[in-house]
């Protein structure tokens, strides 16, 4: 018998799986992002070429797949806001062959974790063609989609092994926060000017922490709620439903419960239908101008028979939520938002005695289209 050393197992430490690893390196990538793209006095530091590649441009088109096109629509709305440049958000797979009509002067972000996804590299191929100006972000240097793009600006999440996506997603939409940043400034824009990103940043891996220091109560709440549960729903607006999409994604993903992330105010029209008894609906709520009325539609669906599961921060949250999350900075909720909703995750797949880190069908990288 000869002793078998397996990398993979030393690389993981003392976690049972990757995917958990990484949820904990989460506020570490946070602080390393800080580090790697802002200064002492907390300014920005991104290439001046793409800055002014972007300023000079009269529309963002973000492409992606996956779990990085969700982290695409929080990234739109940091864009806007800071930027005040529009922003569209599509699926490599759908805009490589259905190209939509192009604004005058386009410029592309392409999000990709491997940098290798063969439904994102056609669309650039095409683009290069057409001579069109690009950006990758993703977190492995050298990789295609990097090579190939003008630009390049690097996650630095540290080798994601797990399938479902984690510390990718939040530094996806950390990075772009950092560049809407870099261009809002640039512009004088005073929305990114009195925005003390550095500052907030490192607030957000502080609340991170404790939301992940809260993992065994979340993994209770998952006994309770989703345990023998055949589908759920995530539902929130806005940025929570950017959320919810990533959410449920992760969720149906690893854990095989149906989920599916709504629009809160869409669900009426036509998917409460799926409501049964017992239904589990979380409800994402950290937006003051939307809460009362993603309270309303979970008030729906209990009427209904939903088990509900609210998730939201603190300053807008009632005593009977299942998850309070504390106050960050308004623009940046969703980096905290999604940690119980990937905790959830994981803990569903745990409990229904499923491998976290290999999904049935599914490939970390997809390099055919
Ligand atoms: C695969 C993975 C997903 C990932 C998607 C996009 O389908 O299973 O987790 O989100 O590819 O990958 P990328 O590397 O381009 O971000």
């Amino acid at each position: 018998y000869e002793a078998q050393l397996d990398l993979s197992d030393i690389e993981k430490g003392t976690y049972p799986y990757y995917m958990l690893k990484e949820i904990d390196e989460q506020p570490t990538v946070m602080r390393r992002i800080i580090q790697e793209y802002t200064d002492a006095i907390g300014d920005t530091m991104i290439d001046e070429k793409i800055v002014k590649k972007i300023i000079a441009s009269d529309r963002i088109y973000v492409v992606a797949c996956g779990t990085s096109y969700n982290a695409g629509w929080v990234g739109k709305a940091l864009l806007e806001k800071m930027t005040n440049i529009p922003v569209e958000v599509h699926l490599s797979s759908e805009f490589g062959y259905n190209m939509p009509l192009l604004s005058e002067k386009p410029f592309f972000i392409f999000l990709s974790q491997s940098g290798e996804t063969a439904d994102s590299r056609q669309v650039l191929v095409q683009l290069n063609e057409l001579g069109l100006p690009s950006l990758t972000l993703t977190n492995v240097a050298g990789s295609t989609l990097s090579r190939e793009a003008d630009y390049t600006l690097l996650l630095h999440a540290g080798p994601e092994i797990a399938v479902a996506s984690t510390k990718a997603y939040t530094a996806q939409i950390a990075v772009l926060a950092v560049l809407a940043k870099a261009v809002g400034d640039s512009k004088k824009n005073q929305s990114s000017l009195k925005f003390d990103l550095a500052h907030e940043l490192s607030v957000i891996a502080a609340v991170m922490e404790t939301i992940i220091d809260e993992k065994m109560s979340i993994s209770q709440l998952v006994e309770e709620y989703l345990s023998t549960t055949r589908n759920a729903f995530y539902i929130g607006r806005g940025v929570d439903y950017f959320v919810s999409m990533e959410a449920s994604l992760k969720l149906k993903e690893i854990s095989y419960i149906q989920a599916e992330g709504f629009a809160a105010g869409e669900l009426k029209h036509g998917t409460i239908a799926l409501i049964e008894e017992g239904t589990p609906v979380l409800g994402v709520i950290t937006d003051r101008k939307t809460a009362a009325h993603t309270r309303g539609n979970l008030k729906e669906v209990e009427s209904r028979g939903a088990h509900n599961f609210v998730i939201s921060l603190g300053s807008l949250s009632k005593e009977t939520d299942q998850l309070i999350i504390p106050d960050v900075h308004p623009l940046l909720t969703p980096l905290v938002s999604i940690i119980p909703t990937q905790l959830i995750a994981y803990f569903a797949t745990l409990q229904r005695g499923y491998d976290v880190d290999k999904p049935r069908n599914l490939a970390k990288s997809v390099t055919v289209e």
